[in-house]
């Protein structure tokens, strides 16, 4: 299921014509239309030299959380440790921001430029325990196809 959104996923990422942001605010909301269980999908990149990350493009409710200090939540631990960090069950989680109280579930990917990680793909799901290996292999690609048009 998600193997075919790629080639859509490159064409918006290809397209004549269109800034940055309106490609990266396509994928947002191409992947919550056609994903069930992803329920709000947003970047994250690095402010700067800050310790800090703001919110970029994103699809779903509108969130408090533009601003997030690395270290903070999973969002802020991504930033620091450089790897995916899959929320099975975000009840279970100390350092935990919640955006709403319907989210379950949460997965982040980091986005990698020139080996540097500048920023993430943040998912919320709605779904208990929804994200498999096909979600952190479709996201990490997802990531490195938007590393190329940075
Ligand atoms: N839950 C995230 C905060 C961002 S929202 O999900 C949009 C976290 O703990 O870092």
């Amino acid at each position: 299921m998600l193997e075919v959104l790629k080639p859509r996923i490159a064409s918006l990422l290809s397209e004549p014509g269109r800034e940055t942001g309106q490609r990266l605010q396509g994928i947002c909301e191409l992947l919550r239309r056609e994903v069930p269980y992803y329920d709000w999908v947003g970047f994250y990149f690095r402010n700067g030299e800050k310790e800090e990350l703001l919110l970029g493009p994103y699809a779903g409710d509108p969130t408090d959380h533009t601003v997030i200090p690395f270290g903070k939540g999973i969002c802020g631990q991504v930033a620091v440790s450089n790897k995916n960090f899959v929320v099975p069950d975000v009840a279970a989680q100390d350092n935990y921001i919640a955006c709403s109280l319907h989210v379950k579930a949460e997965i982040v990917v980091p986005i990698f430029v020139a080996g540097r990680n500048i920023g993430q793909i943040d998912i919320d799901s709605h779904t208990p325990d929804p994200f498999g290996t096909s979600d952190e292999n479709f996201l990490e690609w997802v990531c490195a196809e938007v590393a190329a048009i940075l």
